[in-house]
């Protein structure tokens, strides 16, 4: 028995805007439908807007979905989140927004909340006479997981908006990998991909460190030193190990020897000596002082 929140149940039970929107050919309104999933696969939803045109503005949307109890909680949640925006508006509704509107989902029914933002991209796209093919997320780049037709694009995609790290959570977002699981690998490989590419986007801060934009002259003292080590650990470098099933403990700061506990693949790893000296000790040399060594304990 999954444990949804009592909004899921309020809304699976009492959904209020189930069903089509017939086009009545009404001047200045036009109807557009979004369709996402398959009955195959046991979900599908299909989205009905309805939008006057010199506004843009969505003047009702009805579902009719196929799925579970969240599939229909997460639909009646999307339409309540978009009534009333401009379709604009309405494209920056992430499925986390939806999750969060609904109290949370079960990790294993993320997939549903997606699913909403989907159809809901996919009934904006009809409206605007964009082919789906031409899509700039998910229908371009290469497939990955070939059970559920889900492209890399979209993984990276899901991955970035609601910061997952392990295919287990891709997996529970967008089915990729709950087949016959010979996508996993390269699931595991998009994810330390994205978090190579977050690592070198952002930087560390080191405006702890900084007085009006300009590097502070005084010299870090030994609590801020630890405290500059642990975050880049933090930050910088446990991210890209984690990602390869490994992971680093900051033991203990003594001068300028950080002493460290590798975990996981790192700690049985032949390799973690390099993994230690190039992805643990540069960063941190450059980072915090050149004048840094680390060890393994
Ligand atoms: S190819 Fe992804 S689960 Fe089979």
């Amino acid at each position: 028995m999954w444990d949804y929140t009592d909004k899921v149940l309020e809304l699976f039970y009492n959904p209020q805007h189930q069903g089509a929107i017939e086009d009545k050919g009404e001047p200045g309104i036009k109807v557009a439908v979004g369709d996402v999933g398959s009955i195959a696969c046991g979900d599908a939803l299909r989205l009905h807007l309805k939008v006057e045109e010199n506004t843009e503005k969505i003047l009702e949307a009805r579902f009719q979905t196929f799925g579970c109890t969240s599939a229909i909680a997460s639909s009646e949640a999307l339409v309540e989140l978009i009534k009333g925006k401009t379709l604009d508006e309405a494209l920056k509704v992430t499925n986390k927004e939806i999750a969060n509107y609904l109290g949370g989902l079960p990790e294993a029914k993320m997939h549903c909340s997606v699913m909403g933002q989907e159809a809901l991209e996919a009934a904006i796209y009809n409206y605007r006479g964009i082919p789906l093919d031409s899509h700039e997320d998910d229908d371009e780049g290469a497939i990955v997981c070939t059970c559920f037709g889900i492209s890399d694009v979209k993984i990276r995609r899901v991955i970035i908006e609601n910061n997952l790290t392990t295919a287990e959570e891709v997996t529970h977002y967008v089915k990729a990998g709950g087949g016959c699981g010979s996508c996993l690998a390269n699931i595991d490989d998009i994810i330390a991909s994205v978090q190579k590419e977050k690592v070198s986007a952002t930087p560390v801060s080191n405006s702890l460190y900084q007085t009006n934009g300009k590097s502070a002259v005084k010299p870090l003292t030994p609590v801020q030193k630890i405290a500059l080590i642990q975050r880049v650990l933090d930050e910088e470098v446990r991210p890209v190990l984690i990602a390869d099933g490994g992971d680093v403990e900051l033991f203990d700061v003594e001068g300028d020897r950080v002493k460290v506990i590798l975990q996981g693949a790192c700690g049985s790893c032949s390799s973690s000596t390099a993994t230690l000296k190039i992805a643990i000790e540069s960063r941190l040399r450059d980072r915090v002082s050149k004048e840094l060594v680390v060890e393994a304990v």
